[in-house]
């Protein structure tokens, strides 16, 4: 008897936010000619579509498939990401890498059920995001950091 496992509601949450993210950040990617800034946004791109197409994998591999759920708070990161005349500073402090963050991921591994492979593709995915989070933090402060320099 297989039993239907009690994580799929994490996946597709997972695989939606991801692809949404991966939406808005690469808009983002296509506005700015900054070298710095398109260092970072092409990895972050990268790794956001490929989670999204990931986790959808593996729900299908699981026997399940991915519901899409739309997100009113992607739609408007969209728009400000999109937005040409803002500036790239301006962006990365609406997302809110201007500051610390608590970590969002602690949690993600109190389902014991998890199967191996499956945790094994959320280990890899915490250990991408909070690099990704690194990277975001460095760049908005090398961001604030110029424009502190122009100011002066
Ligand atoms: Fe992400």
């Amino acid at each position: 008897m297989t039993t239907k496992p009690t994580y799929l509601g994490l996946l597709n949450a997972i695989s939606n936010g991801e692809t949404q993210a991966a939406r808005y950040f690469k808009a983002w990617l296509d506005l700015t000619a900054d070298p710095t800034v398109r260092s970072v946004l092409q990895v972050v791109v990268n790794r956001e579509a490929e989670h999204g197409l990931a986790f959808e994998k593996r729900l299908l591999e699981l026997g399940y498939s991915l519901i899409e759920r739309p997100s009113p708070e992607a739609e408007a990161k969209l728009g400000v990401l999109s937005d040409p005349n803002r500036s790239d500073l301006d962006k990365i402090l609406y997302l809110g890498y201007g500051e610390p963050r608590d970590d969002p991921f602690g949690r993600l591994f109190d389902d014991h059920s998890i199967d191996p492979q499956t945790g094994g593709l959320l280990g890899r995915y915490v250990a991408e995001e909070r690099d990704t989070i690194r990277r975001l933090r460095a760049l908005a402060e090398t961001l604030k950091d110029r424009s502190a320099q122009k100011a002066a």
